[in-house]
């Protein structure tokens, strides 16, 4: 698809990967930093016709939070005045405008994120399901689904009916369990909150509940990191997902002089060492860079979004057709985020669904992200990707495939490529390595909102 030096590439690799560097963290590409307004306005229907049949996966945003954690860069803001019933209201219209051009019964998985999901509360959480059902034609009882939650949000009934209604996994975001680490971070609820919310969620009975934690954060230490990690495997929680902390513009993290240090990258390696270590003699598979499943929990992972396309609904979320990438504009300050949220809510009830803003993907692109995510996930089959490009992968990127292998990051088989373990703790800086160079240059030329 096209050359880069490997020597170049073995050079860049090499001293990332000793400066144990996390460039960004790497789930789909090409990465929103990348899109920008289209040349002009593409019909919806249109999108849509474009892309070959098949299972569709959806991922719904709720962009509302009852506090801006210092770490976060998501689409979220903290309202002033309850925005939810005039959002709801916007979701439909949206469910509306997909059930008129896809046929029913397409979409096989749901993803409910934000923000904070459960930020709304039961009556309207439950008018969301049954929308989503009448609509677009998704029982829960029939679906792998996950919705994410903060503790703070979520009480005995919340949880009991989220379960009932279907939902297969509950993603509880929980960060740490020191409270001196959480108040640094700006998560300004009562502590206790915590454990209770993981003691909630572990008697709902999810067949797949996981905790997230973050490791980096402001004054956090190994010792204080293998306390956390310690309560993670003593709950019930079926996987632990383990984040390495990204300070990233704009976020109170990047303005605030005032805290404890982070740790440095190396005390970051170190905190992933024993987390691979405590979590393998713990009885934890480990999945990805990020996630750690019990090996006596039931697989979950058999979602490839390599090869499905993908329907956001809401300000802020992503849809993924093979040729386009949408969204609304990504922001990140507050004030900015809830105007596109308002600009979505009236673009929705005007029935105003053309697509503006996001990134075509050609075939060496759309080759890229099949790369990319075959890679962070369990390897890249080298006939699957033959048969859906008509390209031998190995071929298409040799400096990249040798300089990884150079490094020791990949093992490559005749009919598969897979991370070796080096691979799997530097898997960020593995999946930029297939990044085009148009993507990087979109992506550093981003502008910050201000
Ligand atoms: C989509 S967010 C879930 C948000 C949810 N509202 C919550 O806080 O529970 C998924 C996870 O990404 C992680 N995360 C978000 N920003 C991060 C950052 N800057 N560095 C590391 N991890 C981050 C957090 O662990 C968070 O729970
Ligand atoms: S981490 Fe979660 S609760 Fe905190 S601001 Fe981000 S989305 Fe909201």
């Amino acid at each position: 698809m096209h050359t880069v030096s490997c020597d170049l590439l073995r050079r860049r690799l090499r001293r990332q990967i000793a400066d144990n560097a996390y460039p960004g963290y790497v789930y789909g590409y090409p990465h929103k930093k990348a899109y920008r307004p289209l040349p002009c306005p593409e019909p919806l229907a249109d999108v849509w016709a474009r892309q070959p049949g098949g299972p569709l996966f959806c991922y719904l945003h709720i962009p509302f939070c009852h506090q801006r954690c210092s770490f976060c860069n998501l689409f979220t803001y903290v309202p002033t005045a309850s925005p939810t019933a005039s959002y709801l209201r916007a979701l439909e219209q949206e469910m509306a405008a997909y059930a008129a051009i896809l046929d029913p019964g397409r979409i096989q998985r749901l993803y409910i994120g934000g923000g904070t999901p459960t930020f709304l509360d039961d009556g309207e959480l439950l008018r969301l399901i049954r929308s989503l059902n009448s609509l677009l034609d998704i029982d829960l009882q029939r679906t792998q689904s996950c919705i994410e939650a903060s503790p703070e949000t979520i009480d005995e009934l919340k949880v009991r009916r989220l379960r009932e209604e279907g939902f297969t996994r509950l993603s509880l975001g929980v960060q740490s369990l020191v409270a001196d680490e959480l108040r640094h971070v700006n998560r300004r609820f009562d502590f206790s909150l915590n454990r209770q919310a993981i003691d909630l969620v572990s008697r709902a009975g999810f067949p797949h509940f996981n905790i997230d934690l973050i490791y980096g954060l402001p004054g956090q230490t190994a010792a204080s990191w293998r306390y956390s990690l310690e309560e993670g495997i003593d709950s019930a929680a079926t996987s632990l997902f383990l984040y390495p902390l990204y300070v990233r513009p704009l976020t109170g993290l990047a303005r605030r002089a005032d805290l404890p240090a982070t740790p440095t990258t190396a005390e970051m390696g170190v905190m992933y060492d024993i987390a691979v270590e405590r979590l393998t003699a713990a009885g934890f598979r480990q999945i990805t860079m990020r996630q750690f499943r019990r090996d006596d929990a039931a697989d979950d992972s058999e979602y490839r979004c390599q090869r499905d396309g993908m329907i956001g609904l809401g300000a802020g979320a992503r849809s993924y057709t093979h040729a386009l990438h949408y969204s609304t504009p990504w922001k990140m300050l507050g004030r900015n985020i809830r105007a596109v949220v308002e600009d979505y809510c009236t673009a929705m009830a005007r029935k105003t669904t053309d697509v503006t803003h996001g990134i075509h993907l050609d075939r060496d692109e759309q080759g890229r992200r099949h790369i990319i995510l075959s890679l962070l996930d369990d390897g890249l089959d080298l006939a699957g990707f033959a048969a859906a490009f008509g390209l031998c992968a190995l071929d298409c990127f040799p400096a990249e495939w040798e300089a990884l292998d150079g490094e020791g990051c990949v093992r490559i088989s005749h009919d598969r490529i897979q991370l070796t373990p080096r691979g799997v703790r530097h898997a960020d800086i593995v999946g930029q390595v297939f990044f085009s160079e148009r993507v990087r240059s979109l992506m550093e030329a981003y502008e910050y909102d201000t």
